[in-house]
C-alpha cells in the first residue's frame, strides 16, 4: 500500500516513467558520496553551507522532495530571491543520472543515523509548545516524526535554523507557492498560524526539544 501511494505520489507530481524497483543501498551510498559534501557524509547536515541534516528523514519525503525540485515545484524562484533552495534544485537536476537513484539515495540517507543538534534559535519553547499542540501536532506528530499516512515529515532531529528558514519560505512563497505541489501547498497555508517571527521561533525552539521517536504502527 505504501509503494503504491508512493508511486502515486511521484508519478502525480512529475510525468515520468517509472519503475520502482527495490532500493539498492550499495548504489545510494556511492551517488551520495557528492551529496554528502553539503549534507554530511553521515547525514549531519552543514550549518557553514546552510544544509539540512538528512539522517532518518522518510524516504518517500526524500522522494518526493527530489522530485519536486526537479519539477521545479520546490527551488522555482531566482539565486538573488531564494539561493538555497535554487542551488538544491541545481542539484537534483544535475546530480541524478536516472529516477531510481533517487529511490537508491533516499534509502541510504534514511539508514543513516539521526543527528544531534546544537540550540540556535533563541525562541521561547513553553509558548512554542502552546502554537505547536494547537496547530502542528496533528499532521506532525507530538515528538514531531511525521505521518507517513497523512504525507507530513519527520521534523525532529532537524536544525532550528533550517526548520525557521524553511517557514520563512512558506510564508514569503518561496515554497508551496505552486498549485500542482499539493504538500507543500498544504503547510504553506498551515504557516499562516505563524505571522510573527516571535511565534515561528518559539515553535522552532519547541520542536528543537524533540527526542528522536519513530513513528507509531
Ligand atoms: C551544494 C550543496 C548541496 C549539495 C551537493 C546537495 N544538497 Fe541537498 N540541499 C542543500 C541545501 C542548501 C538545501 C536546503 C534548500 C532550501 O533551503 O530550500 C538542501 C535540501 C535538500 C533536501 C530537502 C530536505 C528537507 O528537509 O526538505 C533533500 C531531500 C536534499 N537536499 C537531497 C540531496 C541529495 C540527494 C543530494 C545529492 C544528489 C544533495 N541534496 C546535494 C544543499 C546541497
Ligand atoms: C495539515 C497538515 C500539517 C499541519 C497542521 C502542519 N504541517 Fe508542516 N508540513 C506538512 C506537510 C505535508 C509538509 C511537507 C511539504 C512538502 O512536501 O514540501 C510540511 C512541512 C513542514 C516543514 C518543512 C520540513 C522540512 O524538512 O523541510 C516544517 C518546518 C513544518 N512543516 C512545520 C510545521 C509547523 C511548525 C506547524 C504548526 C504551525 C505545521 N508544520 C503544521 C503538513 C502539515
Amino acid at each position: 500500500m505504501k509503494r503504491f501511494l508512493l508511486i502515486c505520489l511521484l508519478t502525480c507530481a512529475a510525468p515520468l516513467a517509472y519503475s520502482a524497483d527495490e532500493p539498492d543501498l550499495e548504489r545510494g551510498a556511492q551517488l551520495y558520496f557528492f551529496c554528502g559534501t553539503c549534507h554530511g557524509q553521515a547525514g549531519e547536515g552543514n550549518a557553514l553551507l546552510n544544509t539540512p541534516a538528512a539522517g532518518k528523514q522518510d524516504t518517500w519525503y526524500i522522494e518526493r522532495q527530489m522530485v519536486n525540485y526537479r519539477a521545479n515545484l520546490r527551488g522555482y524562484w531566482g539565486p538573488l530571491e531564494d539561493i538555497y533552495g535554487n542551488q538544491m534544485k541545481n542539484m537534483a537536476i544535475a546530480q541524478v543520472p536516472d529516477e531510481q537513484a533517487i529511490i537508491d539515495m533516499a534509502a541510504f540517507m534514511h539508514s543513516l543515523e539521526p543527528p544531534t543538534l546544537p540550540i540556535t534559535v533563541d525562541g521561547d519553547p513553553e509558548e512554542g509548545r502552546k502554537i505547536y499542540e494547537e496547530t502542528c501536532i496533528a499532521c506532525h506528530g507530538p515528538n514531531g516524526e511525521g505521518s507517513t499516512l497523512l504525507g507530513s515529515p519527520r521534523i525532529s532531529n532537524q536544525f532550528d535554523w533550517y526548520l525557521l528558514r524553511q517557514l520563512d519560505d512558506f510564508l514569503s512563497g518561496a515554497r508551496g507557492q505552486q498549485p500542482d505541489d499539493i504538500f507543500g501547498t498544504q503547510m504553506r497555508y498551515m504557516a499562516q498560524v505563524l505571522d510573527t517571527e516571535q511565534k515561528r521561533k518559539d515553535v522552532v525552539s519547541y520542536i528543537a526539544t524533540f527526542q528522536f521517536t519513530e513513528q507509531p504502527d
